[in-house]
């Protein structure tokens, strides 16, 4: 079972994502013939995945040599990615090399970052591992690493040539990264899909049963609503993609907070969204049953809902003005009307959050 969703950003070359249930990396012969080819990857996911790739790397490129970084989100850092520019350049590659992400988003976007600024832009293929990764970050082109001050706070659009997808890579998957995968499923639900929202409420214990044909199906919308987003908005210049970040204003600075080692980013994005449909509810927009429909299904897929104890509102505020999205003018949110339908708002009053976080932090 193949799907084949194609991600068109104006002005630029479209490229497929695949997704596939087994893992047949045949299909990137095409794409690394007679080329050097550097993967990055990390040990937990090179032990599982990289011998099959490495069949195909041996026959068809024409070099290829592995990068291995720590596994965490606390290596996508600049420390990081010097060492891929380190092995890049003691290995001569060219311009013309391909470099390809095995992993989850944080390889991908480290990897894509690399790709983007190594001799001003050398060729990616993303092969994501993790959920979250195979709905959300692989598609797109955004990249980035880390400032111990900011998530993702450096970075570049750029975009892969391809995106390779097995399910079947999921099998080997924790839960908890399964769960934290299924918040950014849930998120396009929120913000533009209604329909697939009523699908996944439906669809809870197949989902959970990791059922292959369901998960095809949620992964290959989580792409198409993507595909569409990115093709009207690739840089987020209009506001229509900004609408994907539902909760990660919240979410992000719980991650700053937490000094990136306490939830996990889908949890803390589940966690931001619920944040985020409480205030639209608050603000008289979103109605109340709406709300708990949000948390119920954020639960059934075993996710967190509950700003995590131990942080101050102080920090929070301040990692929460940090945010990219944020204008000279003020805080930028996204908020929904409904399920279904987000809307980015661009010049929230820093006052009116601080009084609106008090519920969680307490006066
Ligand atoms: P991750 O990359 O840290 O992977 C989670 C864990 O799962 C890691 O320990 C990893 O080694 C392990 N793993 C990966 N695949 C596995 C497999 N198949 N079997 C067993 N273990 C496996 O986390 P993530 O949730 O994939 O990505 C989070 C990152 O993605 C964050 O840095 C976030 O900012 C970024 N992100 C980027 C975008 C974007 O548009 N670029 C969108 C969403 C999130
Ligand atoms: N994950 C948000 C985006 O790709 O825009």
């Amino acid at each position: 079972m193949i799907t084949e969703v194609r991600v068109s950003p104006q002005g630029k070359p479209s490229y497929s994502v695949i997704i596939s249930e087994t893992a047949d990396f045949s299909y990137l012969i095409p794409f690394v013939r007679n080329k050097q080819i550097l993967v990055v990857s990390n040990k937990t996911i090179a032990n599982l995945y990289l011998l099959l790739l490495e069949n195909v790397l041996k026959e068809h490129c024409h070099q290829w040599q592995l990068c291995l970084l720590q596994d965490g989100e606390t290596y996508k850092n600049s420390v990081s990615l010097d060492y891929i520019y380190e092995t890049l350049l003691r290995q001569n590659y060219t311009r013309d090399c391909e470099l390809i992400a095995l992993g989850g988003g944080v390889i991908g976007d480290i990897t894509g970052f690399a790709a983007a600024t190594y001799q001003r832009g050398v060729s990616v293929i993303q092969i994501p591992t993790t959920l979250l990764s195979q709905v959300d970050s692989s598609v797109g082109g955004k990249t980035a690493i880390n400032h111990s001050l900011g998530k993702n706070m450096i970075g570049a659009f750029f975009q892969p040539r391809l995106v390779y997808t097995a399910i079947t890579f999921l099998k080997t998957l924790p839960a908890r990264e399964f769960s934290a995968g299924m918040a950014e499923v849930v998120k396009y639900g929120c913000i533009v899909d209604y329909n697939f929202f009523v699908w996944l409420e439906k669809n809870i214990d197949l989902i959970n049963a990791h059922d292959p044909n369901v998960l095809c199906y949620a992964i290959a919308k989580a792409c198409e609503l993507k595909a569409q987003i990115v093709s009207l908005d690739e840089q987020e210049k209009t506001g229509v993609r900004a609408l994907l970040n539902l909760g990660h204003t919240f979410g992000h600075a719980i991650e700053c907070c937490q000094n990136y080692v306490g939830l996990k980013h889908g949890e803390a994005v589940a966690v931001g969204m619920v944040m985020a449909t409480q205030l639209s509810h608050t603000l008289g927009n979103l109605d109340g049953k709406d709300v708990s429909r949000i948390k119920d299904l954020l639960k059934a897929f075993h996710l967190p809902i509950e700003i995590p104890a131990l942080i101050q509102k102080p920090d929070f505020i301040a990692a929460m003005l940090r945010d990219k999205k944020n204008t000279t003018k003020g805080i930028t949110l996204i908020l929904l009307d409904r399920v279904g339908q987000a809307y980015i708002e661009n010049n929230f009053s820093q006052q009116v959050l601080e009084v609106f976080l008090d519920c969680y932090f307490g006066l």
